[in-house]
């Protein structure tokens, strides 16, 4: 287990080591989540980033990622804890069968016992755990509902989940809490406020050359140039959906195995919707404007 970084600048070679360029404003308040046992709230668009961070730091740390998915409905049984009825069951049938009073008595006293919890994330990761704090990921928490969100507000303002038949269990030690939101609604004020915020943008054309620098060693320099040039040129289109750093990683490795040494417009145009992901956007692109911003593109280098 590694200590917890003492500075930002820890944390951007911790971010770096294992693989994540981060800008210095996330580094800072990661570092601020990390020394004042706050939760953070990364909001951003599709594939910037967010859900890597939790990622990266948890295997950076050597501590236990727990992920928890959000979806619409999702509920206590499957985020915190459920009883597992079907052995609680079985438990009341030998009791039955022993046939004597204190067995009876004592099944009372044993069907809410810790063996018969299912631990889901959240409780999970309340628990002490021997390398150390887990990092607890509750991802695209925008997809869940109010209900489940005020739920969230006990556990990340005390640490805590109550349970009815067994008590109130606390962390000992917090556990690093990353949420993540695409921000397709608003997710509410109460629960920011208990988190420091972060807005996920995307990176400058440096930062994203370095991040396929990082991510893609082997990758020419000048094809990863234009790749950057051209997918920073679709973010400042009006598009449906812009690409995410996501898709320029895959845009260059799709053209690495096209064997494509520059982009032009027939390598571009039959690639595009590795890029883009709605047939309207690749229509607007696809030709004229995308040889236009090649054309820019090439022109520039030289
Ligand atoms: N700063 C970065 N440094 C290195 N790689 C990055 C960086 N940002 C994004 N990536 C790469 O982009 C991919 C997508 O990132 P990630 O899944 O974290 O995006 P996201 O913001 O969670 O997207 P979504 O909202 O769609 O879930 C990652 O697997 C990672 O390879
Ligand atoms: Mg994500």
């Amino acid at each position: 287990m590694s200590e917890v970084p003492g500075s930002v600048d820890d944390v951007v070679a911790l971010l770096k080591a294992g693989e994540y360029v981060p800008d210095r404003s996330l580094a800072t308040v990661l570092y601020l989540a990390l020394a004042l046992g706050r939760p953070l709230f990364l909001e951003g668009e599709a594939g910037v980033g967010k859900t890597e961070v939790a990622k990266v730091l948890a295997s950076q740390l050597g501590r236990r990622l727990i992920r928890l998915q959000c979806y619409e409905g999702l509920d206590v049984s499957s985020a915190v804890y459920e009883w597992n009825v079907a052995r609680q069951l079985v438990e009341i049938r030998l009791a039955e069968a022993a046939d004597d009073d204190t067995s009876r008595d004592q099944l009372a006293a044993d069907l809410y016992d810790d063996r018969f919890l299912i631990k889901r994330p959240i409780l999970e990761a309340l628990e002490p755990h021997v390398e150390g704090p887990p990092v607890l990921l509750i991802d695209e928490l925008d997809r869940t509902d109010e209900p489940f969100e005020a739920y969230l507000l006990e556990v990340l303002s005390d640490f805590q989940v109550t349970i009815p038949e067994l008590g109130t269990i606390h962390a000992d030690a917090r556990p690093i809490v990353i949420i993540t939101s695409n921000r397709t609604r608003e997710v509410h004020d109460a629960l920011k406020r208990r988190c420091l915020y972060h807005w996920v943008d995307y990176p400058s054309a440096q930062r994203e050359m370095d991040i396929l620098r990082t991510r893609l060693p082997g990758a020419d320099e000048r094809l990863a140039w234009q790749v950057v040039e051209f997918v920073q040129a679709l973010r400042e289109k009006e598009l449906f959906k812009s690409p995410g750093v996501a898709e320029t990683i895959d845009w260059t490795q799709a053209l690495l195995a096209l064997d494509a040494t520059a982009i032009e417009s027939g390598v571009v145009d039959a690639t595009l919707g590795v890029v883009l992901k709605y047939q309207d956007d690749i229509e607007a692109i696809r030709g004229e404007v995308a040889d236009a911003l090649i054309k820019k593109i090439t022109e520039a280098a030289h």
